[in-house]
């Protein structure tokens, strides 16, 4: 059987992600109730490339393979053939000799595609400038954790159409809930990504208006890596765009703030909203663990209850 890859929601089915959704869940409990006593990858190893920064995304692989019994082997283009122009396609097949998946953190989502396309091993995305799946794994367990069933719930995107917003498209069909998108003009998110989604994803411009009514707001940088240079510009663009205690009184009593982080306060976020109650981030960040855990156990081993 070729390998199953996970580069974006899409590969999986609604019922393989409410699986891992669950599948998560319960990973953490055990963790919780007995420790890191559960080691179904022993001797396995993940190799991670990161031609991107990380923190979040490294430390939650790495500790979820030696949790695991397994290994998390970080590899940079600075320090492999990679960065000296080896073809992706040729390390791709080296790797798939050696080790037993593969996590890649990169710019081109193409690229990707082309190493996964010469691996006989899983690759996951761990984001790339189009999609970060795996950060949409740990969101939809941590609204899930907190709020029950997200089917049929309304959830806000407010500020840039990014890799994030993307993947926060392909959720809301996966999930069956609803997604209103709320950026400044000319940072809508890609076309063909919203027209997939159908009648789940609508898009709007008044930030007061999305949030009306919500069961969850989120957000992300306004200027993604690789656009720093654009930094000034977008904070100009994007006025308005700030997530704010009061924005949050707009949506219902119970509803959530998410935000995948680092967050810049003063920015998409206001100075104090992390400290809101309605914040679930911290758990949201920890939640990357248990939630990418259940995906490299579904892809190297299957569903297991
Ligand atoms: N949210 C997220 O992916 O964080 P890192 O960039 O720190 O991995
Ligand atoms: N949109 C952000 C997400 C970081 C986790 C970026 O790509 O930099």
């Amino acid at each position: 059987m070729s390998a199953r890859h996970f580069l974006t929601l899409l590969d999986l089915s609604a019922d393989e992600l409410a699986y891992l959704i669950q599948r998560g869940i319960t990973i953490k409990n055990r963790l919780k109730t007995q420790g890191p006593t559960y080691t179904p990858l022993a001797n396995r190893t993940l190799a991670m490339i990161f031609e991107k920064s990380s923190t979040r995304t490294r430390v939650s692989f790495e500790t979820a393979m030696t949790q695991f019994g397994g290994h998390a082997l970080f590899l940079s283009p600075r320090d492999t053939q990679l960065g000296r122009g080896e073809p992706i396609a040729d390390t791709s097949r080296v790797l798939s000799e050696m080790v037993d998946a593969v996590m890649i953190r990169t710019f081109s989502h193409e690229g990707l595609e082309t190493f996964a396309a010469a691996s006989s091993v899983p690759v996951i995305n761990a984001l790339t400038d189009d999609y970060h799946p795996c950060q949409l794994l740990a969101d939809v367990m941590t609204w899930t954790e907190c709020r029950g069933s997200v089917a049929g719930k309304t959830a806000v995107w407010i500020g840039d159409g990014n890799n994030m917003c993307h993947s926060w498209i392909n959720a809301a069909l996966r999930f069956g809930f609803n997604l209103r998108i709320c950026c400044p003009e000319g940072y809508d998110p890609r076309a063909d990504i919203v027209e997939a989604a159908g009648e789940r994803v609508t898009i709007l411009r008044d930030p007061v208006e999305a949030c009306t009514g919500a069961d969850l707001i989120t957000t992300d940088v306004w200027a993604s890596m690789g656009q720093e240079e654009e930094q000034a510009k977008r904070e100009r663009d994007f006025d308005g765009f700030q997530v704010t205690e009061a924005l949050l009184d707009r949506a219902n009593a119970d509803a959530l703030f998410l935000h995948c982080l680092p967050a810049h306060r003063g920015e998409e976020i206001s100075e104090t909203l992390l400290e809101d109650p309605r914040a679930v981030v911290w758990q949201e960040a920890g939640n990357r663990l248990h939630a990418q855990k259940a995906l490299i156990e579904f892809l190297l081993l299957g569903k297991v209850d």
